[in-house]
């Protein structure tokens, strides 16, 4: 196995599992800091975290691939969640994303050419009363409007 976190994260996992009454509940906080290690969850990641969770390969990949916030590929430093579901729909979010593609030049599921933004719409982010919605990396923006949406894109550096 040729990935491995470097001795203070492995500190960390053992802090992380010792807050659960059982090793594998652990999985959620040991897959966000792989993600935040590695960039993103390969194969070799899930069979790493398995490993330290005594768990299956099979039970880490289902978990990965149940949640959409646990990257599968690498994404551009900047991923753009826009949240497509009704509630944001109906305030607006269609033309959002119809705005940050023209802006950034690409597709849902697209990330730009110098890797700078990454683009994906998403379920509901839980936050329907200030829709419309997104996130961008961890940070959720709520009440968006057109002008809004430029500012903020053009603010990110
Ligand atoms: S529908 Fe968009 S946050 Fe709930």
């Amino acid at each position: 196995m040729s990935v491995s976190f470097p001795e203070k994260d492995r500190k960390l996992v053992e802090e992380m599992i010792r807050h659960y009454p059982h090793k594998k509940s652990a999985i959620g906080d040991v897959l966000y800091l792989a993600q935040k290690h590695f960039g993103y969850i390969t194969p070799e990641v899930e069979l790493y975290v398995a490993s330290l969770l005594d768990l299956p390969a099979s039970y880490v990949h289902q978990v990965v691939t149940f949640y959409s916030m646990y990257l599968k590929k690498p994404v551009g430093k900047y991923l753009i969640m826009l949240c497509d579901n009704v509630s944001c729909l109906l305030c607006g979010a269609e033309d959002l994303l119809g705005r940050i593609k023209e802006k950034l030049g690409i597709e849902v599921g697209e990330t730009t050419q110098e890797g700078k933004f990454t683009l994906w719409t998403v379920e509901c982010l839980g936050a329907c009363e200030q829709a419309p919605v997104m996130m961008i990396n961890d940070k959720l923006y709520g009440n968006l409007t057109p002008d809004k949406l430029d500012r903020l894109l053009d603010s990110l550096e």
